[in-house]
């Protein structure tokens, strides 16, 4: 693939004079240089049916003007062995960037809340969730260890451009980890779908009292919480890591950026009250619940839970990866366009092992969307409809329906058309001039 266009032909020879090569060579560069390190979180400890729930601030990751290619994680233990998701499962973890004030140092556990004062401003993806509901860059939960995140060249997503940063502030990240130790749990799906009763939790995190149609889900498995053991099981404290590997490439005008969307199947639109109606706000509820079908239901729908909403996205783009995100009972989730066509279809993997990676009964990798780059493109102002399908031949509590989709607004030559012309006629105009 070629990044010059027809009405670059004129320009042709004198970049093969300049740079001795055809245009293609810019590849080959960016396949060289990508960049890639493993990090490890801050220790957490759990001990049988404990959770945690941490916000870690100002984690290590990649500085400086890059883009990121991917990001993949796992839990692991002191010794770095791999820790399969029936010990301890991974709830979900996010990674959200934020400016944070220059020589403000900022590294304690402390609530989320934080994120929200002058020292600290946080960057949200493009959306579409409302204020910063669902705003993470990455995250993923039990399906990380089997779920693709690479994004293919030329694209990436571009942080740390000094141009965008406000004055006095720099790019920061906080990890977000959620984990629930189901050693000798009376109910490991229970413990892992955040059954209030399992976890005799009546009030929330901050006190709150929780209503009795909420049965289960992240109110009830907050940080420090216990889920029920079976009688008398005893089992030792031990410290895990979210260990988790980055790979980037550093900048340059040849990197086509993507912008980050993530859906939610709960997300009704509202119209504002400020407005003529003009103006809708979203409403990220996040999780929901999955009625058991009963036994009179089964031959009508094969007890499949069926959840739809419609999103128009304003503006649009070439998708260039698609995955969903669900729990355990998920059966897909398909993101479909305004005229019914399917934009990205993503299926669960189920473990049917021991080892970690490969757990029964655990989702343990998302399919994912690579289209063709321009075959599939989502117009400004189009609706979108995503559909989430859960079994429900059991209740589900807890459960998600997310869809993240990364977009390009332009494709390579587009993009080489509009950013770089400018620069590549000033480069040549100043080499003919010193000349
Ligand atoms: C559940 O919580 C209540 C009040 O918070 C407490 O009195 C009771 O002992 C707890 N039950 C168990 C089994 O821990
Ligand atoms: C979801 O369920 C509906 C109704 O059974 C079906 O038409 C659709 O193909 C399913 N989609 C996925 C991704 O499983
Ligand atoms: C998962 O474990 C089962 C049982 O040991 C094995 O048959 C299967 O090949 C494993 N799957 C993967 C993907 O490793």
């Amino acid at each position: 693939m070629c990044f010059v266009s027809r009405d670059f032909v004129f320009l042709e020879a004198i970049l093969l004079l300049l740079f001795g090569t055809t245009c293609s060579s810019s590849f080959v560069k960016a396949e060289d240089k990508i960049k890639s390190a493993v990090f490890l979180s801050p220790k957490f400890e759990l001990g049988p049916g404990s959770v945690i729930n941490k916000h870690y601030y100002d984690i290590d990751f990649p500085r400086g003007h890059i883009a990121l290619k991917s990001f993949n994680a796992e839990v692991v233990d002191d010794a770095g062995n791999p820790i399969p998701l029936h010990e301890t499962y991974l709830h979900h973890w996010l990674v959200q960037r934020h400016y944070q004030r220059k020589y403000v140092t900022h590294t304690e556990d402390v609530s989320h809340m934080m994120l929200q004062n002058s020292d600290h401003v946080l960057v949200r993806n493009s959306g579409i969730c409302q204020g910063n509901a669902i705003s993470q860059y990455f995250g993923l939960g039990s399906e990380t260890r089997g779920t693709t995140t690479d994004i293919p060249d030329p694209f990436g997503i571009e942080i740390g451009n000094p141009e965008e940063i406000p004055q006095g502030f720099e790019d920061k990240w906080l990890l977000n980890v959620h984990a629930i130790d189901t050693r000798g749990a009376e109910d490991k799906l229970g413990c892992t779908e955040c059954k209030c009763d399992l976890y005799n939790v009546t009030v929330d995190e901050y006190g709150r009292s929780i209503g009795p149609d909420y049965k289960g889900g992240l109110l009830c498995c907050y940080d420090h919480t216990q889920c029920k053991l079976k009688e008398g099981f005893e089992g030792p404290k031990r410290s895990l890591y979210l260990r988790y590997t980055v790979k980037w490439v550093d900048w340059d005008d040849f990197i086509v950026p993507v912008k980050i969307y993530i859906l939610d199947v709960t997300d009704t639109l509202k119209p504002s009250d400020d407005s003529k109606g003009l103006n809708s706000n979203h409403d990220c509820k996040t999780e929901y619940q999955v009625e058991s079908c009963g036994t009179d239901h089964k031959e009508r729908n094969g007890c499949v839970d069926v959840k739809r909403t419609s999103l128009p996205l304003q503006t649009g783009g070439y998708v260039i990866y698609g995955v969903a995100h669900q729990h355990s009972g998920g059966i897909g989730s398909t993101l479909y366009g305004q005229d019914g066509r399917v934009i990205c279809s993503s299926i669960p993997s189920y473990g049917n092992g021991n080892e970690a990676g490969n757990e029964t009964g655990y989702i343990v990798g998302m399919s994912t969307c690579y289209p063709k780059p321009g075959s599939v493109k989502i117009v400004d102002g189009e609706t979108l409809t995503l559909v989430s399908n859960y079994s429900s031949t059991k209740e589900h509590t807890g459960v998600m329906g997310l869809f993240y989709l990364l977009v390009a607004e332009q494709l390579p030559d587009q993009h080489f058309r509009h950013s770089t012309r400018s620069s590549f006629f000033m480069d040549i105009n100043n080499m003919l001039l010193d000349n």
